[in-house]
Parts: structure tokens; C-alpha cells; sequence
């Protein structure tokens, strides 16, 4: 069977809407059956028809073979592709003993709109809020956080016959909704994302030939508030409008017909705007639907706007922001979940559980009268008593109401909101029970492709993994969120960094990752990075801004060289290197005696940790070395040896220093917790003795806390890494398996679904921790989830051959899990791994992808018996070619 090119991406995206570089970069991964399988060539083939690319013909670049083993992001290098265009391609592979593959299946890309190509003018709508609490006749304006009801626009145009293609560019600043002849366009939710709108907004393309007809045509879309000028961050109710004052919206239809020829309908001072149903909409407080309000119609042609409003164009202050092609997967809505009745409060309110923490909203289905009102409360908790818990939300109210229109069956869910919740409690008019609606839960987050499985013979660890990925999925909401209920939901840099390992293996993070690593050089100045990102303007102006602060600043360091290690993209490396250098320098002018005291910021150290604090100089240091020693290795990889050379004195200086500060000649850490061990022994910053030590330290620590972790959001992340690398594996174990407070398993005993932000979110003995910063669906301690699938599963990149060309396979087997399997998706194909203990004997199986080796290693105190039915003798650490392979096997009594 020859070798076939798969799972075709193009930036990292299966299908890119459009492109921000000209020279878009092309991976595949590899199938094949049998053993030792390798790609020795390999030809591209692009063109602008798939006939032609699947019979591998291309008019704009056939590559020719190229005999090399590459598969991941090989640059274009064919004529040069035009604006408004959509592409094919295809690749076709020789395998070991050259032969050839057929064309592999075609795949799609769009070149999108170069800015000189953009004719439309934003627009926007004049509306004014009232003054007091009394809404004007007709004006649907009634909540105390001054949201604005959405607007709606409209355009009808007319095309003399049925177009051959027809393209949507479309944004806004704002969230919107696009509809073309009362259909709507795509399945996005939430477009269009965030980023820092004063520089950039993402637009996104639509393939629309099918919704457009000879005659009369309707382009429409409906725009709410979003990130743009609604409530985001730790804002007060009141205090909206971060970016702009009111949403704007721009839309450009290309319609190519027969002959050729092009024209664009987009959006400018002819167009129409209304307000609706939607009578207000906002992130954190939710939306407000009144039925009856909506306008039959209005999104078809031939609908009387006699009535509407002329639109106001927008005039950019002091410009416009730049026009991006979307980089990543759009949100959308995911998974369904049936909520189930729980009881009716005093209040009359009915209580619903979606049975699991999400972030979405609740699709409800009413018959009602006209008028009837229904409101929605939507939390993550209840007390003791059974009462919705809201303290822990902080100002977002979550709340969204549905005004019946009467017309039968009627089915709500809201646009432009959402909510971290898993149960709802729900106020309907007098006389409406529990059967007369229904209620299911709607999860919606960016749709990052599932990369990664887990699972093991013990069921509070596959609860774990469960409420990681649930975790993930709840915040990973155009931006990596720290959390989806409260009103803050922002991109924290340091639960990003300590948790990104972990995100990686749940799903195919790389171009998520890379368009919010364009979030956080957004955020640079000459002073850093912020600590959030993208940043949100009133930050700025803080007495000390969330800015730079060790551990979160760093993460614009870590995270690109974590992109690196899992996909092989060097570029990523190479486009925020000269920031990058900045960031180095800056902390080194301050500190000049290698001890990070100075330009620390908000200093947050290994925020949330329990028991005794790590000194933050520790922390602040040894990050620094951490930077420190990944600037020499991203240097090196970018083949800059002045710069390699000067990063690597860097960080002996600081790990001079650090010792000297620190420790002493027992290993023993300033502080003596956890964490300063963890960093200093993962951040290679004491060696050979002395690490000795500090490992002995390390377990010593954890003895004396009972067995238990003490680790914060800096911490956690190395515990059971580092652990199972000084050789005390039975330690991360009992860490994992452990269910009293404070442990990963006390929270899932408790009922958790997601992963909790603090390790004392809730106690027996206290109840609810602080409810100013409280939230249940954080992911920074679901950073363990690395670990399972590095060292529990045993799948692993390696630095020598990034983008798991070379698998590294270490796993570490327990007894008391008796059997794991787990799989990960890689760029480059399927890794498995599946071991099952037999008795005395161990059965492994793993898969190694076609054109990869793994890099086997034995875990300590085991020795191969078997391969497949052969017996076979095997040092502990040997290499295997792709394929399946079983390995059996035994204690080793000889010890090695
Ligand atoms: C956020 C954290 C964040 C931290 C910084 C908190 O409010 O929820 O996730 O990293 O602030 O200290």
C-alpha cells in the first residue's frame, strides 16, 4: 500500500478564509500500513480548478517532486495568488521504496481581500440612550446597564442574472449576525471575535453563490455591542464602550458572473437600520428578546423600510483598524445538553441543570401567550439550600429574558451573549410548570479540532480529564479566557502559558494559539507585554497596570517556543523575535545583579497557592532563568549565535544568582515550598548534587504536607512532570489518585465538572471561598492534564525533531489504573499508546505515525519481553519506525 497525504492544512487551518501573507504555508499528515514508512518526496499542486488540481494539474504552481521527508508548512512558491480568489490543492508522496501516491484529496483555500480591494464603508446606527429610567414610546430600552438594543441593516440591490460565485467579506466592530434573502450566512457565533480592535478586527469570507439570485436580493445583518463597546472585564455594570462608543458594521459581496465580470455590493449610505426583538444584548449580562417586536420580513426583498432609519458612516477616529483575514476557527454552537428538572424555589422560579459546567446558553422552547415572560438566570452553583448562587458572578448578570409572541411553538436561544453555567433558573408567567418548556443547554466555543483522548481504569481520573477538556472548551472563546462566568473572562497570559501543554493535546490549538499570540504583541510597548491579552484600553490608565508581571509577561516567550515544540512552526518564533529581544533586554536593565526584584509589576507570584507563600523573588527568578534558557534555544533554532550566545551567559548569570540568593549547600530553597523547588529543578536551575537535594527537598515538602499539593497557578504545572523525572512517580500518582482537600479529586468528588480556580472554591468546612474571586470553570490547575497524556499515556514531542516528527514514549505504569489509552492527533498523524497491566505482565500498544520514529523508554523497573509474539530483549531506551507494535513486559529485578 503506497503512503497517502491526509488532513491537508494550510496556516493550520483545514480551510483558511482568507490569508494574511501571500506565501500561505501547506502541512499534511501521512497514512500507511505496515512499518518503517517514509515519505522521500513529495509534489504540491495548486490551482483555481479542483477538476484540474485532483487530476494534478495546477495553473498556479505544481511544485514538481521534491525529494524530502518534509510534511508541515512548506511555503508556496507559485504565481502570485490574487485578491477575491479561491484555490485548490492537492499533494501527491513517494514512499520508501519510491513509489508513488495517487493526488490526494483537494483541499480549499481563499485568498481573501487585500486592503487596497476594500470598497465598503462602515457603518453604524444613531441611537442615543434616553435620559432616566423611562424609556421613550417604542424605544426598547429598559435595563440599568445601558446596553444598547442590536441594530439591524438592510440593503436591497438588484443583479441582472444569477451570479457564478458569489464572496462575503464581512465584520464588524461589534458582534453580528450576516443574512442574505432571510437566510442566515454561515454558522459562526460570535463573529467576530476579539482582538484589540484600536489596531485590528478579523473579517470573515462566506462562499454565498448559493443564497443569491437573478432580480431583487437582500444583504442584512444584526449587530450588537460584543467586546467592542458592550461590558467586558472587570467592569462595572455601567462601564461599556472599551473600544468605541456604538457597534459598526462592513460587508462587501462580490459577485462574479458568467462572463467574467465582477461587481460589489457593499455596505455605504444607502442601507437602512432599524432596532428589532433584540431588545438589548451584552456579554456578561445577557440578552433581552421581545418577539414581539420582530419584523416579518425584513431580511427579504420587497420588505417596506419606509420606517427605518438611514444609516450614519462611520468616520474612523483616528483610523480605522486594519483588516485581518480570520486566523482561527470560528466560535460556534458545539454540544447539546438535555437539562433536567430539578424543583420550583419559593420564588416560583424552576431550577434546571444542563448537568455540566459549559459556557453557552439555554435553547428554550416555549407555547406561551403574547406578553408572557420568561427569565432566565443562569449560574454555576447552587447552595446548600438549592438557591441559584450568584455571588461568585461578580456584575454579570447572566440573565436573559424571552417576551412570547404568542404564535404557537416558539424556540429562543440569544445571539449575542453567553453565559458559564450549569444550572438555570427559570421564571415563567403564573400557571407555567416545568413540562411546558423546554430547556437544553447550548455550549458554543472556538471550534479547535479534537486532537488528543485519554482514558484509564480509574474513573475519578477520566472525571479529570473530562472537566479539563470541559474547562478548555468553556474559555477558549476566540481568545484563551480565564473564566466564562464572572465580569472579567479575559486573557490572563499566565493561565494560558501554564496551561497551553495540556491545551495542545485536547485539540489542535495552533492556529487558536497563533492569532492570539498576535493579541499579545498587540499589547506591546516599549515597556512589555501586558498581562492580558488583547489588552483592554482602560487598563492603561491604572495606577499599575496589569503589565509585564513575571510568570504572565514571560508567557509571550513560552508560549510561541510551545507552538514550536508541537507543530514545527519556526515562524512563530521568528515574527515575535524582535519583541521578544525587548522583553529580555528591559528585565536585565532592571535587574543588572540577576535577581528579578525590579520591574515585577503586579507581581502576582504562584497566585493561589495554599500553605506557605514562595518568596516572589524565587518565583520572579527563576522564571527569568526560565525565559532566560528558551531565548537561547529559540535563537539557536533561528540560527542567530550572537544573540544564542548572549542568552546562554544570561542565564548561567542568573543561575548563579539564583543559587547564591536561594539556596543553600543542603539544596534546600528560599521559601522551602513546593513550587520553588518545582521551578528551580524544571527551570534547570540547580544541577547535579545540589539538584540531588533540592529533589529530596521536593519530596520532603510533600510528606510533610500530608501527601498533599500546596502548588498555585505557577506551580501546579510542574508537580507531577517533575516528580516522575527525579524518579518519585509514585508521588505524582498519589498526587492524581488523591480525593481529600486540597486535591484535584476533592473538587470531582464534590460534583465538579470543570476545573475549579481555587484549590478551597468550596470546603465542608467554609462552604464557598471568597465570592469576589470564586470562579468553578478555571483551567490553570487542569494543567495536570499534560502529564497524562506525556507520561501517563507516554506520548510526548521532542526538541530535536519538533512537531512529533520524533515521538518521545515514556510512559510511567500504575497498577492501580490498571490499563490506560490514549491517542493525539499530531500535524503530523495518529499517535497511540495503550497499556494494560496482566497480571505480572505488561501489554503495550502504541501506533507511531507514518514518517516518524518514536524514542521508547522504559520506564524504570520494567524490562521488554515480548515484541508482538516474538521474545525479544530490548535495552531501556531504543528506537521504533512507524507502525503498531505490542510490547510485553515484566518487572525487571535487575533494576535499571
Ligand atoms: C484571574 C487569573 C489571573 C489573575 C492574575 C485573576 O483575576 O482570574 O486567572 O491570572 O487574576 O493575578
Amino acid at each position: 500500500m503506497t503512503l497517502r497525504a491526509v488532513d491537508l492544512r494550510c496556516e493550520h487551518l483545514a480551510e483558511p478564509r482568507g490569508l494574511n501573507d501571500g506565501q500561505p504555508r501547506f502541512s499534511w499528515a501521512l497514512e500507511g500500513e505496515g512499518r518503517d514508512r517514509r515519505q522521500t518526496g513529495y509534489r504540491i499542486v495548486v490551482g483555481a480548478d479542483a477538476a484540474a488540481v485532483a487530476a494534478g494539474r495546477g495553473a498556479l504552481w505544481d511544485s514538481g517532486r521534491v525529494a524530502s521527508s518534509e510534511t508541515l508548512l512548506i511555503p508556496y512558491a507559485g504565481e502570485r495568488l490574487a485578491s477575491d480568489q479561491c484555490v485548490h490543492w492537492s499533494v501527491q508522496v513517494w514512499d520508501e521504496s519510491a513509489a508513488a501516491s495517487p493526488m490526494s484529496e483537494t483541499a480549499r483555500l481563499w485568498t481573501g481581500l487585500a486592503a487596497s480591494d476594500w470598497k465598503a464603508k462602515w457603518i453604524t446606527r444613531y441611537w442615543v440612550h434616553p435620559d432616566g429610567l423611562q424609556p421613550p414610546a417604542n424605544t426598547p430600552y429598559d435595563n440599568p446597564w445601558r446596553a444598547r438594543p442590536a441594530d439591524y441593516y438592510r440593503h436591497e440591490f438588484d443583479v441582472a442574472q444569477r451570479p457564478v460565485r458569489a464572496t462575503l467579506y464581512v465584520t464588524a466592530l461589534g458582534v453580528y449576525e450576516v443574512r442574505v434573502n432571510g437566510r442566515r450566512v454561515g454558522d459562526e457565533h460570535l463573529a467576530p471575535g476579539w482582538t484589540d480592535y484600536h489596531t485590528r478586527v478579523e473579517y470573515q469570507l462566506h462562499d454565498v453563490t448559493d443564497l443569491v439570485h437573478g432580480g431583487s436580493n437582500v444583504l442584512a445583518a444584526i449587530v450588537g455591542e460584543g467586546w467592542y463597546c458592550g461590558r467586558i472585564g472587570m467592569t462595572s455594570q455601567k462601564a461599556g464602550a472599551h473600544y468605541g462608543g456604538r457597534p459598526v458594521l462592513l460587508a462587501q459581496l462580490h459577485l462574479e458572473f458568467a462572463d467574467g465580470t465582477v461587481t460589489v455590493a457593499a455596505t455605504d449610505e444607502r442601507w437602512k437600520t432599524s432596532h428589532e426583538a433584540i431588545v438589548y444584548s451584552d456579554l456578561l449580562m445577557g440578552e433581552k428578546y421581545d418577539a414581539r417586536l420582530e419584523q416579518s420580513g425584513w431580511d427579504l426583498p420587497g420588505f417596506d423600510d419606509g420606517a427605518w432609519q438611514r444609516v450614519e458612516l462611520w468616520d474612523a477616529v483616528p483610523s480605522a483598524p486594519r483588516l485581518d483575514a480570520s486566523r482561527l476557527q470560528p466560535i460556534r454552537k458545539l454540544h447539546e445538553l438535555q437539562a433536567r428538572y430539578l424543583k420550583t424555589l419559593g420564588s416560583g422560579e424552576m431550577v434546571f441543570d444542563v448537568g455540566q459546567n459549559i459556557a453557552g446558553h439555554v435553547g428554550l422552547t416555549v407555547r406561551a401567550r403574547s406578553g408572557d415572560v420568561f427569565t432566565l438566570r443562569h449560574v454555576e452553583m447552587l447552595t446548600p439550600e438549592g438557591e441559584p448562587y450568584t455571588d461568585n458572578l461578580g456584575e454579570a448578570a447572566q440573565k436573559d429574558i424571552y417576551i412570547a409572541n404568542g404564535i404557537g411553538v416558539e424556540v429562543y436561544e440569544p445571539r449575542f451573549t453567553y453565559h458559564g453555567f450549569r444550572f438555570v433558573a427559570i421564571a415563567g408567567p403564573a400557571g407555567c410548570g416545568p413540562d411546558d418548556i423546554g430547556v437544553v443547554g447550548v455550549a458554543v466555543h472556538s471550534d479547535t479540532p479534537v486532537a488528543g483522548d485519554f482514558e484509564c481504569g480509574n474513573a475519578m481520573v477520566n472525571q479529570l480529564f473530562s472537566n479539563i477538556v470541559w474547562s478548555q472548551r468553556d474559555n477558549f472563546m476566540s481568545v484563551p479566557t480565564d473564566c466564562p462566568q464572572r465580569n472579567e473572562r479575559l486573557g490572563w497570559l499566565a493561565d494560558v502559558q501554564v496551561f497551553l501543554r495540556t491545551a495542545g493535546y485536547n485539540m489542535d490549538v495552533a492556529a487558536f494559539i497563533t492569532k492570539w499570540m498576535v493579541d499579545v504583541a498587540d499589547t506591546a510597548t516599549e515597556g512589555g507585554f501586558a498581562d492580558v491579552a488583547p489588552s483592554k484600553p482602560v487598563f492603561a490608565t491604572l495606577p499599575v497596570p496589569p503589565r509585564g508581571a513575571p510568570g504572565w509577561g514571560d508567557a509571550a516567550i513560552i508560549v510561541p517556543w510551545l507552538i514550536y515544540l508541537r507543530y514545527g512552526d519556526r515562524e512563530i518564533l521568528e515574527r515575535h523575535y524582535a519583541s521578544l529581544v525587548r522583553w529580555m533586554d528591559l528585565i536585565e536593565r532592571h535587574n543588572p545583579d540577576y535577581l528579578r526584584k525590579n520591574y515585577i509589576h503586579r507581581n502576582y507570584g504562584d497566585w493561589l497557592s495554599i500553605g506557605p507563600a514562595t518568596p516572589r523573588a524565587v518565583v520572579n527568578t527563576a522564571y527569568w532563568g526560565h525565559v532566560a534558557d528558551l531565548m537561547t534555544r529559540i535563537a539557536g533554532v533561528l540560527g542567530r549565535r550572537t544573540d544564542r550566545a548572549r542568552f546562554e551567559a544570561t542565564f548561567r548569570a542568573i543561575r548563579q544568582a539564583f543559587q547564591s540568593a536561594f539556596v543553600d549547600a543542603e539544596g534546600r530553597i528560599s521559601g522551602d515550598t513546593q513550587t520553588a523547588y518545582l521551578l528551580a529543578l524544571d527551570f534547570g536551575l540547580v544541577e547535579g548534587e545540589l539538584a540531588d537535594k533540592a529533589a529530596r527537598h521536593l519530596v520532603r515538602t510533600i510528606d510533610e504536607a500530608g501527601g498533599r499539593l500546596q502548588t498555585g497557578f505557577l506551580g501546579v504545572k510542574h508537580l507531577c512532570p517533575v516528580l516522575s523525572e527525579i524518579g518519585a512517580g509514585k508521588h505524582a500518582y498519589a498526587l492524581l489518585l488523591e480525593d481529600t482537600y486540597p486535591s484535584w479529586g476533592f473538587s470531582i468528588r464534590h460534583g465538579a465538572t470543570t476545573i475549579w480556580e481555587r484549590w478551597d472554591g468550596w470546603t465542608q468546612e467554609r462552604g464557598f471561598q471568597s465570592p469576589k474571586m470564586n470562579s468553578f470553570n478555571h483551567y490553570a490547575y487542569g494543567s495536570v492534564g499534560e502529564w497524562l497524556f506525556s507520561r501517563v499515556a507516554g506520548i510526548d514531542c521532542c526538541e530535536e525533531q519538533p512537531g512529533f516528527r520524533k515521538v518521545l514514549m515514556r510512559p510511567l505504569f500504575h497498577p492501580d489504573l490498571g490499563w490506560c489509552r490514549a491517542s493525539y492527533r499530531s500535524h503530523t498523524g495518529k499517535i497511540s499508546s495503550h497499556w494494560t497491566f496482566r497480571g505480572d505482565e505488561i501489554d503495550w500498544t502504541v501506533r507511531i505515525p507514518a514518517n516518524c520514529t518514536a524514542d521508547v523508554v522504559i520506564p524504570a523497573g520494567y524490562k521488554v519481553r515480548r515484541v508482538d509474539d516474538a521474545s525479544a530483549v530490548r535495552p531501556s531506551r531504543f528506537e521504533l519506525g512507524s507502525g503498531k507494535y505490542t510490547l510485553t513486559l515484566c518487572l525487571d529485578f535487575t533494576g535499571h
